[in-house]
């Protein structure tokens, strides 16, 4: 057996694979370990990339005709690095990082005019919502909402100012999944705006969203891209030249950069990323087909299970699902979902995703819930009181679902 297809043997048996996700791509691993950085750009042919702490580049070394070196603490190499290791993940050309991933929306956003409109998917992470809506608006843009689960409705929402529709598939936290290319194909078709896919809760290693026609990706790096809890960061990939030069146009003005050091950390995450997404998304399908049938669930929201509205579709655009998954306590008021979060012994109760370490948290109490939200508005989210959202992190899955079990039986 050569070497190929012992790794595409490998690869077969993944869970995902049997649930019938795409077949993921030979070479990601390798890939997020070397695309970046290779010793020998460097004279002491150090195997892992150096953080580069300066803030500025000599010019001594220009030839005479070159006046222009490279820009002042724009440019800098660890960061680099870790861009060129996005695009790659991503199959783009180009890649930008920024200190959050709310930090690289907003520069999106601040590339459209005032009179501008950005149709935007109506169940997503709140925070985007919120970022469009206050921000967006005082700064003049029009911004729409949509069920970007229904093309034929975002088709209809299309307006001749649209400049920026942002697609969050799977949405965080209730897991709606949206057609990329079908809503790539209709954006498009009918106007000259970009499609942008927050592809936070999938990561580039389950879900690739260029490779189906969007025109760009945004990332928290924070949560599984990262997947370590300690560094707070955003990226976005490309592969349109136009488009990369006038984000990073737009990021060079208005100032937004990550640190070297939290470049470098993140490059060291990457290199982990296939391995931890595997074992992420092993535990979240242990957990919703362990939860699927406890007398105290009364429902499970996770992609891979055939009971997912959108099930078929994830399948067609997704090689697995990550670590993330909701479900409804039976019957429980916030006061018992409160007792639940407060018995887990394993799971800490508390907010974001992707990390190693297991997370629950009942939306509902979210701090990311904006205020401007009416109880309408939360309860139309899904956002009930007996909803809670998992992050489920690298530990060993049984013991994830007896903590689980102990704290749904203590009710
Ligand atoms: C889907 C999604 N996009 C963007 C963000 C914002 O990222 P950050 O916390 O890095 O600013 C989050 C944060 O939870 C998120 O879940």
């Amino acid at each position: 057996m050569g070497y190929q297809s012992v790794s595409n043997e490998l690869v077969h048996l993944t869970e995902n694979e049997a649930i019938g996700f795409l077949r993921q791509e030979s070479g990601f691993a390798t890939k997020a370990i070397h695309s970046g950085y290779r010793p020998e750009q460097l004279l002491c042919r150090s195997i892992v990339a150096p953080i580069y702490m300066s803030t500025s580049v000599s010019s001594a070394s220009l030839s005479q005709n070159d006046n222009k070196g490279n820009e002042f603490n724009t440019e800098n190499p660890t960061r680099i690095i870790l861009e060129q290791t996005l695009a790659a993940l991503d199959n783009g050309k180009y890649a930008l990082v920024f200190p959050s991933g709310t930090a690289g929306q907003s520069c999106l956003m601040a590339m459209l005019k005032a009179g501008d409109s950005i149709l935007c998917g109506s169940n997503i992470y709140t925070g985007t919502i919120e970022l469009f809506r206050e921000t967006g608006v005082d700064i003049g843009l029009e911004v729409n909402f949509v069920d970007m689960t229904k093309p034929d409705e975002v088709k209809k929402a299309l307006k001749s100012n649209t400049k920026m529709v942002w697609v969050e598939t799977p949405s965080n936290p209730m897991m709606l999944i949206s057609d990329i290319k079908t809503i790539a194909d209709i954006v498009h078709k009918e106007t000259n705006a970009i499609v942008v896919v927050d592809n936070t809760p999938s990561s580039c290693y389950f879900q690739r969203p260029l490779d189906f026609g969007a025109d760009a990706v945004s990332y928290s790096i924070t949560k599984f891209m990262n997947g370590h809890n300690d560094v707070v960061m955003g990226s976005i990939s490309t592969n349109s030249k136009e488009l990369y030069e006038k984000i990073k146009f737009t990021q060079q003005i208005t100032g937004i950069w990550p640190s070297p050091f939290d470049c470098a950390l993140v490059i060291r995450s990457l290199k982990t990323l296939a391995l931890r997404m595997e074992r992420h998304s092993l535990n979240a399908l242990l957990i919703a087909k362990f939860l699927e049938h406890h007398p105290r669930v009364s429902g499970v929201l996770h992609p891979a299970l055939t009971s997912h509205p959108q099930h078929k579709l994830a399948l067609s655009q997704c090689y697995g699902h990550g670590g993330s998954l909701c479900f409804y306590i039976k019957d429980a008021k916030l006061d018992e979902t409160k007792r639940f979060l407060k018995h887990l012994k394993v799971f800490m109760w508390a907010d974001s995703l992707g990390g190693c370490e297991s997370l629950a948290q009942a939306p509902l109490l979210w701090f990311v819930v904006p205020t401007s939200f009416s109880d309408e508005e939360v309860h139309d989210l899904g956002f009930l009181e007996n909803l809670i959202r998992l992050s489920c992190g690298l530990e060993d899955p049984e013991i994830l679902i007896e903590d689980l079990n102990q704290a749904l039986n203590a009710l």
